[in-house]
């Protein structure tokens, strides 16, 4: 399996938000400098340099300053020759026209924003460091300078958010004749301020069935626009899908670099570990910075296949399954196809086998189908 893409991750960030558990630290006081070092060294060991698709990721990348991303962009691009996508995630209040012009200057072709909201109210509430007028600016930036694809994220079914809110969000982002959206609907994770308050009762999530009302809204808005839905969380205009996401969901390689990033490399899958200490020594004491690695099995292999393809629009390629596995599809999972098409949650078309809409909103229940040995 040759890799050809790439996520760089950059565990930093100048405000901790209160439903977030990646691996991020505050920056103030981190030795940035020695992690950039670090990780400018895990990548120079790779042995693939002709890349496809590179997205750098985090935390936050347009937390460092100026020089700091200038020293990473060189790095990333004296290192690998990237001949497609180069991604890169930014904060709206950081992303200055200086910083902008620089991603540019150095190939960056997308932008992955994290808006979340629209509403100053709820971007207080999940600790956000920009408010409204920021996002306005932060896309006017990116475009002045010529960034072909911008994307922004946006969060659905947050604490007090109304489902006018979300749609006036929504609203607000297709009226910039944004490129792509993603949207999240909140997951309460362990360890975080949110799921702190949540457990002594000082935080109210609207239940289950508003959030489930607000994908399916999302899913018929977009389909009035002229973003097309081609992953459950994801829609871009033609053209402007990410491509280094679709690396994930159809399960191909890529590498990990940086602390706590977890990559698949010729049938291992790794995650590097997460304290950014931990990684520094690991590095300078020339050692793999490996949290833990595994290599999955055959019948693991083909779930992956399937969670991760059953996620996109398109699906499950039938004869791309055959040929990786040496089996028919229907050998493995003839009887679960046959049932959830049944059921009208899954279709078998055109060689692919993807979600109905109905598969989509209750995905989990589809995804568990497809589990060998229960
Ligand atoms: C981890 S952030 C990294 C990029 C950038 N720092 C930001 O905040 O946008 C990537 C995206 O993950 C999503 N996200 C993070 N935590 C989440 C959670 N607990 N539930 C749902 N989505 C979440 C947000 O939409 C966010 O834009
Ligand atoms: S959501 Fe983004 S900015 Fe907020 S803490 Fe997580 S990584 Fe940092």
């Amino acid at each position: 399996m040759e890799v050809k893409s790439a996520y760089i991750h950059i565990p930093f960030c100048v405000r901790i938000c209160t439903y977030c558990d990646f691996n991020k630290y505050f920056i103030q006081n981190q030795p940035v400098d020695e992690y950039l070092d670090c990780l400018i060294k895990e990548m120079q060991g790779s042995k693939t340099k002709v890349l496809e698709t590179v997205f750098v990721g985090g935390g936050t990348p347009t937390a460092l300053s100026y020089e700091q991303l200038k020293r990473l962009l060189i790095a990333i691009t004296n290192i690998f020759e990237i001949k497609g996508e180069f991604s890169f995630e930014a904060n709206p209040d950081e992303l200055t026209l200086e910083k902008v012009q620089l991603l540019k200057d150095f190939g960056v072709n997308r932008l992955s924003m994290g808006v979340q909201t629209f509403k100053p109210e709820l971007l207080e509430i999940l600790g956000r460091t920009h408010n409204t007028s920021d996002i306005y600016q932060a896309v006017t930036n990116a475009r002045e300078v010529g960034i072909p694809s911008i994307s922004l994220d946006l969060m659905y079914h947050l604490p007090k958010q109304t489902i006018d809110d979300f749609k006036d969000s929504l609203e607000k982002a297709l009226a910039m004749d944004i490129d792509h959206i993603s949207s999240y609907g909140l997951i309460l994770e362990p360890k975080t301020q949110f799921y702190n308050m949540y457990k002594k009762g000082k935080l109210k999530i609207p239940n289950e069935d508003i959030g489930e009302e607000m994908y399916e809204y999302l899913l018929e808005r977009m389909q009035h626009s002229e973003l097309h839905q081609y992953e459950i969380s994801n829609f871009g205009k033609i053209g402007h899908e990410s491509e280094h996401n679709k690396v994930y969901w159809k399960n191909e390689g890529y590498y990990g670099f940086g602390a706590g990033a977890s990559g698949y490399v010729d049938g291992e899958r790794y995650s590097n570990v997460n304290p950014v200490n931990h990684y520094i020594k690991k590095i300078k004491n020339n050692e793999r910075p490996l949290l833990n690695s595994t290599r999955p099995t055959k019948e693991e292999q083909m779930e992956e296949e399937m969670f991760l393809g059953l996620r996109m629009n398109q699906g499950v390629n039938k004869s791309r399954f055959n040929e990786k596995f040496n089996l028919a599809i229907e050998t493995v999972y003839g009887e679960t196809i046959g049932d959830l098409i049944q059921r009208e949650l899954i279709v078998d078309k055109q060689g692919f086998i993807s979600m109905t809409e109905r598969g989509k909103v209750i995905g989990n229940v589809v995804f568990e189908s497809f589990l060998l040995n229960v």
